[in-house]
């Protein structure tokens, strides 16, 4: 019988719960520092001025890109995981405890951050749906290589180019653009969907598909948890009789529901030994 985050907080303390799926968006990130996309006034999206885009979300768009790169790399410049400018957070290593605790599935991130392996989520456990900066792939030839290869050119503000001497082409970091797809991997471990005992879901708006979608294929018995400040997505209309709102700033909600679930100390010492 699950109504409220203190039911869901019983289930795992109880250990009731064996397979995690964590859904999660820029909103898990913005306690690092990084601003999310879609929040008004602080989102990406309403402070691409200097950009001079058409459209805000032109500075992901692969039409737009192939026209004019510059801005995109302007902003990888800012964003580029390996300089170290951004640190996990509570909410990450939350994550990392389900894992280590063997509860977590699986991650779906839309976070190109890095901040989930930077947290020390392995790389198996995780779907980064919307990409990584880690690897970079030739729009040209296809010639792929490593996110570090071409990070000196985007801090010099050029234009990374292909390894291959005989190529002219440019290198794009495998982020995905909008008008492309995700990648393989968000496909292929779908079928997690039907594994999982419970689903979170943190700090996304839940606008972009088809990664929204992914949270209407798990099974209806299956407790659906949004950690988030705003009501979102099937959270609003269409909700099940097992979702559970835990509406407000995420460090707030995760830091009562890790009280709930007796998790404090363990988080706390990890947080310590990895910082
Ligand atoms: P959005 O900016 O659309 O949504 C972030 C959500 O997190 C919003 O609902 C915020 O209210 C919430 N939020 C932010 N900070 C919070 C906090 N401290 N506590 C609680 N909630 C908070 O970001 P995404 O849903 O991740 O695509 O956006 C999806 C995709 O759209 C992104 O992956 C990006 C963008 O175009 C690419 O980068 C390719």
């Amino acid at each position: 019988n699950i109504k409220s985050l203190q039911d869901i907080a019983k289930i795992f303390s109880e250990n009731q719960v064996k397979n995690v799926v964590v859904v999660a968006g820029a909103g898990i990130s913005t306690p690092s520092g990084i601003p999310d996309f879609r929040t008004p006034g602080t989102g990406l999206y309403d402070n691409l001025q200097q950009y001079q885009i058409p459209y805000p979300e032109a500075i992901f768009d692969i039409d737009y890109f192939h026209r004019n790169p510059k801005p995109f790399f302007t902003l990888a410049k800012e964003l580029f995981p390996s300089l170290g400018n951004y640190r996990p957070n509570y909410i990450h290593y939350f994550v990392r405890i389900l894992h280590e605790k063997g509860m977590l599935l699986r991650m779906y991130t839309q976070n190109i951050d890095g901040l989930e392996r930077l947290a020390g989520i392995p790389p198996s456990k995780l779907v980064e749906a919307h990409g990584t900066f880690a690897t970079a792939t030739c729009i040209l030839c296809g010639h792929k290589c490593d996110g570090d290869d071409i990070k000196d050119r985007i801090l010099d503000d050029k234009l990374p180019k292909c390894k291959k001497t005989s190529c002219p082409g440019m290198v794009k970091p495998d982020i995905v653009f909008f008008g492309e797809d995700l990648p393989r991997k968000f496909y292929y471990h779908l079928k997690d969907m039907l594994q999982a005992d419970i689903i979170l879901i943190m700090g996304t708006s839940l606008e972009v598909q088809p990664f929204a979608g992914i949270i209407d294929s798990v099974r209806w018995q299956v407790p659906r948890i949004l950690f988030n400040r705003d009501i979102v997505g099937p959270f609003r209309h269409q909700r099940r009789s097992k979702d559970v709102v835990a509406e407000g700033d995420i460090l707030e909600t995760m830091q009562k529901f890790v009280d709930m679930i007796g998790w404090k100390e363990e988080i706390k010492e990890l947080i310590v030994k990895s910082e």
